[in-house]
């Protein structure tokens, strides 16, 4: 046990961030994780008052101190953006950027861990039919481990190209054939990069995941057959640290587009998987789906240095002014739980995770996402329980 007190940088931003993170506090402290929060400003409101969503303070202190507790943010298209923007800032040039990328960028948060684990008696599970007229629940368990700075996200892209670039891109065969006649300014590309190294840093994280906590496979989701260059070397490389470090991993290969397919057929087969960002993005909202969604949906962003733990929503803007909070904070906690085995401290999420399954095995406490119910502010008045008693049900079993 770490018995140095840690001082954790609270990332509130904007809207719903605010209250989730609120309540994730409150948990950690009763749950008797020793720390400090510094807040950090993030967000929309440092964009409309600062012409920056991400203040040059706020990189600072994770710089210090290293961890990161984020809630969520607002992003809007650019031209809303400039319109909010301070009036005594709209002659500076300014442009809209979201902070969250920012920070992934910044400290190159490259690994993106979204752990999807089923809870007995969510009512929000995903059920199948099995044989005859019976009904299944597949557990789910798996970890994805999301490649977060490369590939189709790594804004390498041009409509018109530049000569330069239209001129290099001609000398390959296929481009000749397929594109050569079509007029330049018809064209719009966007590049996927990827590099050996962060392709061998987000494997060898999936791989150690899995020996750390018992997983047997580590599933590589690309499409090595039809993207030879940068999913076939994903896939080559895994072999490799596979054989040579990894022998007692099971490695396996699927493409995307089947994985998607299997995810409602078989998805409790599945142990680790690991993919490069776009293909990541997708296959773990799929799998946050069959476990009960945005409300359940919890990531780490790992760097070399720093690192940063988030829920996958967003700041549900039209929920963010009620009088009591409706959104269930248990993605939120979840991120911190992962925060908590990151920084060695596994023994106090251990008995948080296991208070929140408490919690949901009851069944008397749900959010209104876990009642399904349409998000109104009236919910609570209709039984669903507010984010505050969501989070003082688990501090309850703590
Ligand atoms: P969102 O995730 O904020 O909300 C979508 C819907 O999901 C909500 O209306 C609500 O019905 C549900 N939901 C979200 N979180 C929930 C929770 N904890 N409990 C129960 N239900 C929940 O996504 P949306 O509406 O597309 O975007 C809203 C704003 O958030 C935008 O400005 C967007 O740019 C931003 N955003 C920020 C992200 C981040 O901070 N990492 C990620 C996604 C969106
Ligand atoms: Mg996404």
């Amino acid at each position: 046990m770490n018995m140095t007190k840690r001082t954790i940088v609270a990332l509130p931003g904007d809207g719903i961030g605010r209250h989730v993170l609120e309540e994730c506090i409150r948990v950690l402290d009763k749950a008797g994780f020793d720390a400090s929060y510094v807040e950090g400003d993030i967000g929309w409101e440092f964009w409309k008052s600062e012409g920056n969503p991400l203040p040059d303070r706020t990189i600072e202190l994770l710089e210090k101190h290293k961890i990161g507790l984020f809630g969520a943010i607002t992003s809007k298209p650019k031209d809303a953006a400039f319109a909010e923007l301070d009036p005594g800032l709209k002659e500076k040039g300014l442009v809209y950027s979201s902070p969250i990328v920012g920070l992934r960028q910044h400290f190159n948060l490259d690994v993106c861990i979204r752990p999807c684990k089923t809870y007995t008696g969510n009512p929000l599970n995903f059920i199948r039919r099995g044989a005859g007229d019976s009904i299944e629940e597949p557990e789910v368990d798996v970890a994805i481990f999301r490649q977060n700075t490369e590939g189709l996200y790594g804004g390498v892209e041009w409509s018109n190209p530049p000569d330069i670039v239209y001129n290099g891109l001609a000398t390959h065969p296929k481009f000749k054939k397929n594109f050569g006649t079509v007029p330049r300014e018809e064209l719009s590309i966007s590049t996927r990069i990827f590099t050996k190294k962060a392709t061998e840093r987000i494997l060898r994280a999936a791989f150690a995941h899995a020996v750390k906590f018992g997983y047997k496979s580590v599933t590589v989701c690309e499409k090595p057959n039809v993207i030879r260059e940068t999913s076939g070397m994903m896939y080559k490389m895994a072999q490799e640290i596979q054989a040579a470090d990894f022998p007692g991993i099971e490695l396996w290969n699927t493409n995307i587009d089947a994985q998607m397919m299997w995810l409602t057929k078989n998805p409790e087969t599945y142990g680790v998987i690991v993919a490069g960002n776009m293909f990541g993005d997708i296959v773990s909202d799929g799998f946050a789906g069959l476990i009960g969604g945005l409300g359940f949906a919890c990531s780490a962003n790992l760097g070399e240095e720093v690192s940063v733990f988030e829920p996958t929503h967003g700041s549900a803007p039209k929920y963010a002014d009620y009088s009591e909070s409706i959104v269930n904070p248990i993605a939120m906690v979840e991120s911190a739980c992962m925060m908590l085995d990151h920084i060695g401290e596994a023994e106090i999420s251990g008995r948080i995770r296991s208070a929140i399954a408490q919690v949901i095995m009851e069944g008397k406490v749900r959010t209104y996402d876990m009642m399904k119910m349409t998000g109104r502010a009236d919910v609570i008045k209709n039984g669903a329980a507010s984010t505050r008693q969501m989070a003082e049900a688990i501090i309850a079993k703590l």
